[in-house]
């Protein structure tokens, strides 16, 4: 079956399907958008930017396109503020996050851009409270033989190690009632974690908006991304499956009142 489908009762022949298309997949041959390309990567632009829904794509279907009347577009203030406002949120309520909201979350997540709309990312949530200790003991034991090992990151996980170790508080996980954990295949790097980013950004960016707040896992990547075999055991992951991210996910405990600065900002032209 072709893979396009154009209904010629309602085409126009304005090419804009062509002109969207990212990969020369489609093109217009005698006025009529033809499927000529070697490869279509499903990103839906062809059907998107049809003016009178005469394109249809198998990989994109009409049908699971949502009409856009408007996008609502924020003002350059409101945008800053919102961008600046997110910020790593290290200390949560008690309350378990209902696994709709994380659904709901990952649902936005899914829908970040990726290299070739290539997407590949697949999300293992844990959201019991004994897993989750379990996970920041053995992170902890992991940095513990790192430092043994003369690990460059040595001094730095050993403030996390000596905290933990005195205290017992969770350095790794913070206490997070949710961790989401995202998975690309081992055969898929480093595409996969650049796409694990991307997609873990849009729910960090997402989450105020449900009440939620998140803080990378940053040490818990790295673990599990080294093959701790302990830590590998207790996610229980398919064994062509690599962890590229995590994400941890609750309601924040308090919200920030002032927005910090960064390093200055360093621009070249050319
Ligand atoms: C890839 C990545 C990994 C991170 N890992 C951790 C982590 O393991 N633990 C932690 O508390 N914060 C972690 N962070 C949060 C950063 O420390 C934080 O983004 C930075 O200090 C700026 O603060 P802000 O996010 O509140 O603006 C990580 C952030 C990123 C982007």
């Amino acid at each position: 079956m072709d893979l396009i489908q154009v209904n010629q009762e309602k085409c126009i022949h304005c090419g804009l399907c062509a002109d969207a298309c990212p990969t020369e997949f489609i093109t217009m041959v005698n006025q009529v958008p033809q499927a000529t390309g070697l490869s279509c990567i499903a990103c839906g632009h062809c059907v998107a930017v049809c003016p009178v829904e005469a394109m249809d794509n198998v990989k994109a279907p009409l049908a699971q396109q949502f009409p856009l009347k408007k996008v609502p577009v924020l003002d350059a203030d409101t945008a800053a503020t919102f961008l600046r406002a997110r910020r790593s949120i290290r200390r949560y309520k008690q309350d378990a996050v209902p696994r709709e909201k994380i659904l709901q979350l990952l649902d936005i997540a899914r829908m970040a851009p990726t290299g070739g709309n290539t997407q590949g990312v697949a999300y293992h949530v844990i959201d019991n409270a004994d897993t989750m200790l379990k996970i920041t003991s053995l992170v902890i034991d992991w940095m513990e033989e790192q430092i043994d090992k003369g690990s460059p990151w040595a001094p730095y996980f050993a403030v996390s190690v000596n905290k933990y170790r005195k205290t017992g508080q969770d350095v790794i996980l913070r206490g997070a009632p949710c961790l989401i954990v995202a998975i690309t295949a081992k055969s898929f790097q480093p595409r996969g974690r650049d796409n694990t980013h991307f997609s873990l950004a849009y729910a960090e960016l997402y989450a105020p908006a449900i009440d939620l707040g998140t803080c990378w896992a940053g040490f818990f990547e790295a673990c599990a991304a080294s093959g701790y075999q302990q830590l590998i055991n207790v996610l229980g992951l398919p064994e062509k499956m690599v962890v590229t991210g995590g994400l941890m996910v609750g309601y924040p405990q308090f919200t920030y009142k002032r927005l910090v600065d960064r390093n200055p900002l360093q621009v070249t032209w050319q």
